[in-house]
């Protein structure tokens, strides 16, 4: 390890933690079994993966530390017993990951995002260049940071033939292939096993919600748009459910504490999940929503909720279907949407029987997308 630009000031060890000042008058107090537990030596970690090399219960329950020193390069030497295992730690990295300094890391919650309502888009829609998306790294990190920040993009100048989908997620990502196939085509159809292949209006919903786990992205492309309708409209169901949150506290703990069942079924397939409609992590904020009025299964829940539940279920639907929230748009031939699933909202306007309107449909999922960014980001660093 090289000589480093001291971080630390002081330090000393109190009953079973570590206590260090830093050098911006920061204090951090690290607990041994922590710090024994993210040992960067070779004995704990693969140097090369960094991956660790032993389980928590291989730590001595009654593990502390003896002491803790200084060595010639400014590196932290901690010694633990009854190990006698000796780890060194270099001061920034107990600076970049001590856990009192440092949120855990978290790029789906809604405190990560740029939430968004009708008026946020004025100046006009995130749109980024097909070609630039495909053939140059800062047009696909504009992309990806579009998803993650504002949870969709329109991809524009997309070949207009069949299968730029799948040829879009292989510059991103994989495929997650369903029961649809790895594509599906949008377009009206004969008795239809889904209400998206007619021509009916379709009101806000995320993409089946019936999968566990949901598909995290969906793509839509343009094909044909001759119709009259047929419009898309998207809705922030983050921003949502923060209203809903402002407007009900009461009504949105029941919608995140109540788990509710969606089906999908035809004559091959029977799918069924039991989730709640809006999601929150360990710190009490919305990771994840899911609303769909087509496949929302038979609703049973303990007599005495289901006043409450339909009250709540009704404040959120009516706060989803309101104007200042949708932005409506036509897509155009050539226009491919990518929308975040677990978030964005999307419906359609009804469309008339004259005129073609055609689009194909497939699903990636976010992880894919947000490692291509990470990647893409430290490049930049
Ligand atoms: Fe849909």
């Amino acid at each position: 390890m090289s000589q480093e630009i001291e971080l630390i000031v002081k330090f000393s060890i109190v009953d079973d933690e570590l206590v260090i000042e830093w050098y911006d008058g920061k204090e951090s107090r690290v607990y041994a079994h922590w710090l024994r537990d993210h040992c960067q030596m070779p004995t704990s970690i693969n140097t090369n993966n960094g991956q660790r090399l032993f389980s928590v219960v291989d730590i001595p329950e009654e593990t502390y530390i003896e002491k803790a020193y200084k060595d010639e390069k400014g590196n932290v030497c901690v010694l633990f017993q009854p190990e006698n295992h000796l780890s060194v730690f270099s001061q920034s990295w107990l600076r970049k990951n001590c856990y009192d300094l440092n949120l855990h890391f978290d790029d789906r919650s809604e405190r990560q995002k740029k939430l968004w309502q009708k008026d946020t888009f004025e100046a006009g829609l995130p749109f980024v260049d097909f070609e630039s998306m495909c053939n140059d790294e800062s047009g696909k990190l504009d992309m990806l940071r579009l998803i993650r920040d504002v949870g969709f993009v329109v991809l524009e100048n997309v070949p207009t033939k069949e299968g730029q989908v799948l040829k879009v997620i292989s510059e991103l990502g994989y495929t997650r292939e369903t029961n649809y196939g790895a594509l599906f085509e949008v377009r009206t159809e004969v008795n239809p096993n889904n209400l998206a292949y007619t021509n009916m209006g379709l009101r806000s919903h995320t993409d089946n919600p019936y999968r566990d786990p949901v598909p995290t992205v969906q793509l839509l492309h343009c094909l044909e748009s001759s119709t009259e309708g047929g419009d898309s409209v998207l809705v922030d169901g983050f921003k949502a459910a923060t209203v809903l949150r402002q407007e009900s506290k009461e009504d949105f703990d029941i919608l995140t504490s109540t788990w509710i069942n969606f089906r999908f079924s035809d004559a091959k397939t029977d799918l069924r999940s039991r989730v709640p409609m809006i999601e929150l992590n360990d710190n009490n904020e919305i990771v994840k929503v899911r609303y769909n009025n087509r496949s929302i299964d038979t609703i049973k829940l303990p007599t005495n909720k289901i006043r409450h539940f339909y009250k709540a279920y009704r404040h959120w639907s009516e706060i989803i279907e309101r104007d200042d929230l949708k932005i409506i748009f036509k897509l155009s031939e050539g226009d491919l949407m990518l929308l975040d699933n677990t978030r964005i909202m999307h419906a359609r306007t009804a469309f008339s029987k004259k005129g073609k309107r055609y689009l194909q449909g497939a699903y990636t999922d976010l992880d894919g997308l947000y490692s291509l960014l990470n990647i893409l980001e430290n490049r930049k660093k």
